[in-house]
């Protein structure tokens, strides 16, 4: 008697463990039905990004720069580079027709696709230094050696065309 009670203790918790491995299954593949918005949010991430770059060099160019304007935009291009590889969850490029230009060797190469988005991050990183220190001729060379890393991913993982 005591034996079963202990067996029935033992069953209900492995009964609960099952319905959530359920849960979480489904939860799973709810996120598959929301490829269209991972790559939608992406692209606003990158447009964001580009907008604020674009910002930021408008700004260093000026003889009497607008310094909050130069901090914002540093500390958010450096945020967004952060956050860029979780931009690209498996299963997010081409194939959900829906556009995207991600290419498929972000995936199959993802090593160095992770090496092009820390070169990115490094980068920002020090233009985000150079912000903060207000160092205008520092940030007119770090400026550029943001672009080069925008171009070389590009080059290597965008696609020319944004169709499946
Ligand atoms: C590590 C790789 C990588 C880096 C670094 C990178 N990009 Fe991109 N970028 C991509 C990929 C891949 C896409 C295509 C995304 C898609 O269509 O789903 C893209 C798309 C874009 C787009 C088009 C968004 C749209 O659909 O309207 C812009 C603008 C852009 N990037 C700007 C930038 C800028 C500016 C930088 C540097 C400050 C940068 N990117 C750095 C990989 C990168």
């Amino acid at each position: 008697m005591s034996n079963l009670a202990t067996r029935k203790g033992t069953f209900r918790p492995l009964m609960l463990l099952i319905a959530a491995a359920l849960v979480i299954g489904a939860a799973g593949s709810a996120g598959a039905a929301g490829i269209p918005q991972i790559v939608h949010a992406r692209q606003i991430h990158f447009k964001t990004l580009g907008k604020t770059a674009k910002s930021l060099r408008d700004q260093i160019w000026r003889s009497h720069p607008n310094w909050n304007v130069v901090a914002n935009d540093a500390n958010q291009i450096e945020r967004l580079a952060s956050a860029l590889p979780s931009w690209f969850p498996a299963g997010s490029g081409k194939g959900h027709g829906i556009r995207t230009r991600a290419s498929a060797t972000i995936w199959s190469q993802p090593q160095q696709f992770a090496r092009a988005a820390r070169r990115l991050f490094n980068r920002a990183k020090d233009l985000n230094q150079a912000a903060a220190g207000r160092n205008l001729r520092a940030l007119r060379l770090r400026i550029r050696a943001l672009g080069q890393a925008c171009a070389s991913c590009h080059r290597r993982f965008r696609a020319h065309s944004s169709w499946w």
